[in-house]
């Protein structure tokens, strides 16, 4: 391999909000980028120095990226043998039944099977149910041995802050590829963390569910809170209040997205069903929606009054509405026939108005997302009810 090669990388999902913002990084130290997706559209956008989401300190990176020619937009992978590293951070989703859908990511491994050679390295940076990559092992044997699992650990839109502070995981058997990968990572990180293939698959997956079950338990205290009619922030406040011991109870909210669930699905498949704790998690923080339409109900004439939903994405300060669960909460509060409203400060759609807007015309608000513009809203309480289970406002 000449040093040509050495300063490409293929990152196939390139256009993805792990693949970019992972591009972007690169290229800031002079890396030529082969960006690899099969979204089009999204290429095309990366292209014009649009983000395709919402991404922390990426707009100025992309267009410095562009102007200096670091980037190529391709849309399969017959460019591959330019690139001396290749990185995968394509979705692993599951399926309707909560089960791995990996058919997508193992037909990638069987044609990258035909386009790798021996020198390059391949690294696995999606979140992948435990033992797959020696699955893709088996499936490249004899084409290529270096194989590398280095798990992206970043929270979504803070990429580019968190990149440089996280230390890396990578595990490789393979002595001289871990070296490369290192040598690799270090250029945009500055610690890495050397584990086996397992450990690197299972730290992965825990961390996610790790974060889903923390959740969890203040969702479940907010559950037991609203059964019994008392004030979850109160009752918080007060076991937090002089005893330090409580601090790591965190706030009520949605708790979903398109990694904590997953993540925690996976880890359920993996141990054959006995990851309890992950189930019940789920259970409770699945239901919050239910539990906000049970609060919406005890307004009185609920059903003639306009409820405007503030805030529909997985989280603040995103656009991402994947797995969301004020989508969910909208989508019920449609099928009971509600006049609804809704706005969102990055997701927009045609249905969408300004929070000024919903703020006046509702007479019930819920908020779907803790965004932080929505910290200063003032909402007037004799006239409108509000059912904030962030505590935003
Ligand atoms: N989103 C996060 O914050 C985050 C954080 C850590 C880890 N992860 C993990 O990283 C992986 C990717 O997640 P994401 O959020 O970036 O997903 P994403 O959907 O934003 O990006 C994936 C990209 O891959 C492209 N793609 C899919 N199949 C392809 C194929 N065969 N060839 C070329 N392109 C293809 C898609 O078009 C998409 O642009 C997942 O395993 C996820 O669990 C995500």
């Amino acid at each position: 391999m000449n040093n040509q090669t050495s300063n490409h990388i293929s990152i196939i999902g390139g256009a993805g909000h792990v693949g970019l913002p992972l591009g972007l990084a690169f290229a800031s130290k002079n890396f030529k980028i082969h960006l690899i997706d099969k979204n089009k559209k999204a290429l095309k956008n990366i292209e014009e120095n649009k983000m395709p989401f919402l991404e922390i300190g990426a707009k100025k990176l992309l267009q410095k990226a562009n102007k200096k020619k670091l980037f190529f937009y391709e849309n399969d992978l017959s460019n591959i043998s330019k690139s001396k590293y290749i990185i995968i951070c394509i979705g692993t989703p599951i399926d309707k039944k909560l089960k791995p859908d990996l058919v997508g990511f193992y037909g990638l491994i069987k044609k990258l099977k035909n386009r790798i050679n021996k020198n390059q390295i391949l690294v696995v940076r999606s979140s992948v149910l435990p033992g797959t990559n020696q699955k893709i092992k088996k499936i490249l044997k004899n084409k290529n041995s270096n194989l590398v699992y280095g798990p992206e650990r970043i929270v979504q839109s803070k990429s580019l802050i968190e990149l440089p502070k996280l230390p890396q995981i990578l595990a490789c058997e393979k002595k001289s590829a871990f070296e490369s990968s290192k040598k690799l990572f270090l250029k945009i990180s500055k610690k890495i963390i050397k584990t086996s293939i397992l450990e690197a698959e299972l730290i992965k997956l825990y961390s996610n569910a790790n974060r889903y079950i923390n959740f969890a338990i203040a969702n479940q205290l907010y559950t037991i809170c609203h059964l019994n009619n008392l004030d979850f922030k109160r009752v918080r406040n007060i076991m937090q209040d002089g005893y330090a011991r409580n601090l790591n109870l965190t706030n009520a909210g949605f708790t979903a997205g398109p990694c904590l669930v997953k993540d925690t699905m996976q880890l359920k498949y993996f141990t054959k069903n006995s990851f309890s704790l992950g189930s019940a998690a789920m259970k409770v923080n699945e239901n919050i929606p239910n539990l906000i339409i049970d609060k919406l109900k005890k307004f009185n004439s609920y059903k003639s009054k306009k409820i405007g939903l503030l805030g529909l994405t997985f989280k603040g300060e995103t656009d991402d509405t994947r797995d969301s669960l004020s989508i969910v909460l909208l989508n019920k509060l449609k099928k009971l026939n509600l006049k609804i409203l809704q706005s969102d400060e990055y997701y927009k759609t045609k249905n969408g108005i300004s929070k000024k807007e919903l703020i006046n015309k509702s007479d019930i608000i819920i908020i779907g997302a803790p965004h932080k513009a929505y910290k200063k809203l003032k909402i007037n309480k004799k006239k409108k009810k509000l059912i904030d289970i962030w505590d935003i406002i």
